[in-house]
């Protein structure tokens, strides 16, 4: 039986006090809509359509790169089955799974469980148990247990509001009920609304069986209506992916103070301290340790790799063993071979590091080719830059490269050439040879006498 996803997205999101639409807004640097279709197409739907309304062009644009979306669009938010009725012509035939765009934490298993319960006949909807159920629309069962409706908060009579079990507005039911059902909603309600939440009387009234199923996790139904929300869902969205890790063996210190925004990949006995920031996608090797601090976007750390504290590297390649920081950085298109060494605020930028190359301290490495078992000492600078055109410095395996030296690219420093202290380079230094260049004549001025404060007065 085909199945057809259709998330509704229409409403304005007012309570975001934002630009952006609040489908839009990101959990775990993923807009919440980006989420449902995620767990749409985990299911292996047919067709994912999206009703969308308030800052349509923005979402559309957003998903863009995603051809599998199909658009229906709701020009007056008239409801919750006004909005379902606009996605039917972009619907095939079997089952409509409906979800919302903005309850972003809603997982493939739940709504596998909620379209087996629906089956090819039934009308299947997800409901949950709640403390404080105020604000949402209740379940209202007869004496048997068989649901018969849903009322909503503002329709329900003081008995009505008693009841905790809710509609979390998620449903599965075949269409060509819906098709029946839709064009005969009435507004007549306290908001004026055609309810989608009406169409589980007429289940009952046409003799089509009605099913709930109640989710075991209360925060998988939860929308987002604010930021206070938004920021409550990050941090569950958070702790269910550390605990996922964890599971996978690696050691979180603090898995309330990690943060996954893509995916990782990881070995075994990976270590991560506080407050790491992993965005895009994340490999990282067998016993990787990740200090405090740290900040990784789309980087791949072969085995063994250590990284120190508030270290930050972006779209780059860290070969097994090498090191990095405290408080260094890789800028994109760096590729480290094995057993690097890279110090403290030293940055790297578009360069290649052979294996067992160290800079320990205090340089800028960019556009960069660089053998191995080169010493790059503390103060270097590759020159890379002339105010309009970058060039590549080029340096050979054994080389030595003094403190405070000034490569300007385009140079090459030939294999096991030696660079003196304090050179500003601008011509190739060959292999096998010191290399200097310097202001020549140091002076000593004897009896030479210190400044004095002036006495003020
Ligand atoms: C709805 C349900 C309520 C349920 C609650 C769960 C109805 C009538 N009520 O209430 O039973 O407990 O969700 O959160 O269905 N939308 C549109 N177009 C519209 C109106 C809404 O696309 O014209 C979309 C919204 O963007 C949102 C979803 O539908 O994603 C739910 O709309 P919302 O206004 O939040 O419904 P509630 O009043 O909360
Ligand atoms: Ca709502």
């Amino acid at each position: 039986m085909s199945l057809n996803v259709i998330i509704l997205a229409a409403g304005q999101g007012k309570r975001m006090n934002s630009k952006l639409p609040k489908v839009l807004q990101p959990i775990a640097g993923l807009p919440m809509l980006g989420h449902v279709l995620e767990a749409g197409r985990a299911l292996a739907a047919e067709r994912l359509v999206v009703v969308y309304g308030h800052g349509g062009e923005q979402v559309k644009a957003a998903f863009a790169n995603q051809p599998d979306v199909r658009w229906a669009h709701q020009a007056e938010q008239l409801g919750t089955g006004h909005a379902l009725a606009q996605a039917l012509s972009a619907c095939s035939e079997g089952v409509a799974l409906v979800l919302y765009g903005d309850c972003p934490l809603i997982t493939a298993s739940t709504l596998k469980m909620l379209l087996e319960a629906a089956g090819e006949d039934k009308l299947a909807v997800l409901t949950a148990v709640m403390d404080n159920p105020t604000g949402y629309g209740r379940i209202v069962r007869d004496p048997a247990g068989r649901i018969v409706r849903i009322v909503e908060q503002k329709d329900a009579s003081d008995a009505e509001k008693s009841i905790r079990e809710i509609n979390t507005g998620f449903i599965a039911v075949p269409l060509k009920h819906l098709r029946d059902w839709l064009p005969r909603l009435k507004n007549a309600n306290a908001q004026g609304e055609y309810y989608l939440t009406d169409v589980i009387a007429m289940a009952v009234d046409n003799g089509v069986a009605v099913t709930g199923v109640i989710a075991s996790d209360a925060w998988e139904p939860a929308g987002v209506n604010d930021k206070r929300q938004l920021a409550e869902l990050e941090r569950v969205y958070q702790r269910r992916q550390a605990d996922k890790l964890l599971a996978g063996g690696v050691t979180l210190l603090d898995p309330s103070r990690f943060d996954l925004r893509g995916t990782v990949e990881h070995g075994q006995d990976v270590e991560i301290d506080v407050n790491v920031i992993l965005e895009g996608k994340i490999k990282l090797g067998n016993g990787v340790k990740i200090g405090p601090n740290v900040y990784l976007k789309n980087a791949t750390l072969g085995d063994g790799v250590i990284i120190k504290a508030n270290t930050v590297i972006e779209d780059s390649v860290v070969g097994a063993g090498s090191d990095l920081g405290p408080f260094a950085r890789l800028r994109p298109d760096s590729i480290l071979g094995e057993k690097v060494h890279i110090g403290n605020f030293v940055e790297v930028k578009k360069a290649k590091l052979g294996n067992g190359t160290k800079a320990g301290h205090l340089a800028y490495l960019g556009d960069a080719v660089i053998g191995e078992r080169v010493n790059v000492s503390a103060g270097v600078i590759t020159c890379n830059y002339d105010g309009a055109n970058k060039f590549v410095t080029t340096i050979g395996d054994d080389a030595f490269i003094g403190t405070d030296s000034q490569l300007v690219a385009p140079v090459t420093i030939a294999d096991r050439a030696y660079v003196a202290a304090g050179s500003t380079i601008t011509k190739n230094a060959p292999a096998d040879a010191l290399t200097i260049c310097r202001a020549r004549d140091q002076k000593s001025i004897l009896g030479w006498k210190k400044p004095e404060k002036v006495a003020k007065g």
